[in-house]
């Protein structure tokens, strides 16, 4: 009785031990991963908004390549997101709208479709950036009441903070009648929209963010969207993708003046741009039939974004095999394209991903 008893005991302990070692471990190496931003990084927080189906995509043919349902998610299957937390050894990182979801411990997911930098940003329908942050501050908060300031600092500090915004920004003027950008010459524009990204990181920094992950801008006028609407006879639209560019240049330098500010404060900047005109100018070296014309939407390059037939127009075309396109919808890439990105970002060389790649920052 007394050996079986000091045998229970002894394999009691030893299971706390081991229990001990595997959770200081998962701490030592754990890295959550938090993500902000737009349409490209969204899993599904319009679900749960009040909002319209311009800004939502949870409806079929959303969804019907790797999920099988409908998810939220602007794809026929996974979004950029979802192939880094793959990557890092990370489960799926759920949307913090998601009304059962209360474990921080991996990160959380804050994008919204149609979100921008600038609070006018399709406002009242999308939740912008700057509401993102202040529900990053409310998880900061949950996570020290879970761990305790120590640990909760130690899984801020260790965490890759992922962030898409800007596309919306620069659209948006253009989408409608709107009084924003005609006010503003374009290099003030710019300026304004990186100002407010740049305000937005160092709320995150302040809260304990260290290891960021962006990705520029998409020669935006080579949308099939923009292609169908505004180009002369499909070509790609100038303007557009000229205030893509200057973006992108001053995200460079608005990066780098972080970098040298703030202490501790590191980043990886993938150059989307190069990688997407690259897969328009010569789709069938990346696998791809068809780059400037989407799977599924109507009207010419299928640039309207009728996907889904929600959208106030019902009829749309779907394509058969969504392997061979760029473009899912007339703005957002496919799965396949996806994780060609995601890839890139994980272990691109510094012609493309740079001063990082992500599995660096990850590791570090
Ligand atoms: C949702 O938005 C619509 C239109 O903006 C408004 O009429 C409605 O009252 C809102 N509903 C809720 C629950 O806020
Ligand atoms: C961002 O830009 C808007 C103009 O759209 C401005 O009113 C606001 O103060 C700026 N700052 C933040 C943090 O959003
Ligand atoms: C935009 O403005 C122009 C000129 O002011 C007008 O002709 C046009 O109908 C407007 N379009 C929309 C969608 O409001
Ligand atoms: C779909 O397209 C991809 C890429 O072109 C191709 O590899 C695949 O065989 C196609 N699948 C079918 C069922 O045709
Ligand atoms: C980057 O460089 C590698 C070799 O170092 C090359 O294979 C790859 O094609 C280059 N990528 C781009 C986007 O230029």
């Amino acid at each position: 009785m007394a050996s079986l008893r000091a045998h229970i005991c002894c394999l009691l302990s030893y299971a706390t031990f081991l229990s001990l070692i595997s959770c200081d471990t998962l701490r030592e190496n754990h890295v959550a991963l938090f993500i902000f931003g737009d349409s490209l990084f969204d899993p599904g927080n319009n679900n749960y908004i009040n909002t319209t189906a311009n800004y939502q995509a949870n409806f079929w043919p959303y969804g019907e390549t790797f999920f099988n349902h409908p998810t939220g998610r602007f794809s026929d299957g996974r979004i950029i997101p979802d192939f880094i937390a793959e990557y890092a050894g990370l489960p799926l990182i759920p949307a913090y709208m998601q009304p059962d979801n209360k474990n921080f411990i991996d990160g959380v997911n804050f994008a919204s479709g149609g979100a921008g930098a600038l609070i006018e940003t399709h406002q009242g329908y999308v939740i912008g950036l700057k509401t993102q942050v202040s529900y990053f501050k409310k998880v900061k908060k949950s996570l020290q009441q879970e761990l305790g300031d120590a640990k909760a600092h130690k899984l801020l500090s260790r965490a890759v903070y992922l962030i898409s915004i800007g596309t919306n920004d620069y659209l948006f003027p253009f989408s409608r009648n709107s009084s924003v950008r005609q006010s503003y010459l374009e290099e003030e524009f710019v300026a304004m929209v990186i100002g407010n990204m740049t305000i937005s990181i160092k709320e995150i920094y302040k809260k304990g963010g260290r290891k960021f992950g962006f990705v520029n801008l998409m020669p935006l006028g080579c949308l099939p969207s923009m292609r169908a609407n505004l180009g002369r006879r499909g070509s790609c639209v100038d303007e557009l993708t000229k205030l893509a560019q200057l973006h992108n240049k001053a995200l460079v330098v608005a990066l780098q003046n972080l970098k040298n500010q703030l202490g501790g404060f590191k980043y990886s900047c993938h150059n989307f741009y190069e990688s997407v005109s690259k897969r328009l100018s010569k789709p069938s070296k990346y696998g791809f039939e068809e780059g400037k014309t989407a799977c599924c939407g109507s009207g010419p390059y299928r640039g309207i974004l009728s996907c889904g037939g929600k959208r106030g127009i019902k009829e749309y075309q779907l394509c058969e095999n969504v392997s061979e396109h760029l473009f899912f919808d007339s703005v957002h890439p496919t799965e396949k394209a996806s994780q060609q990105i995601a890839e890139l970002m994980w272990t691109g060389t510094v012609n493309i991903t740079r001063p990082y790649n992500l599995r660096a920052l990850f590791e570090a």
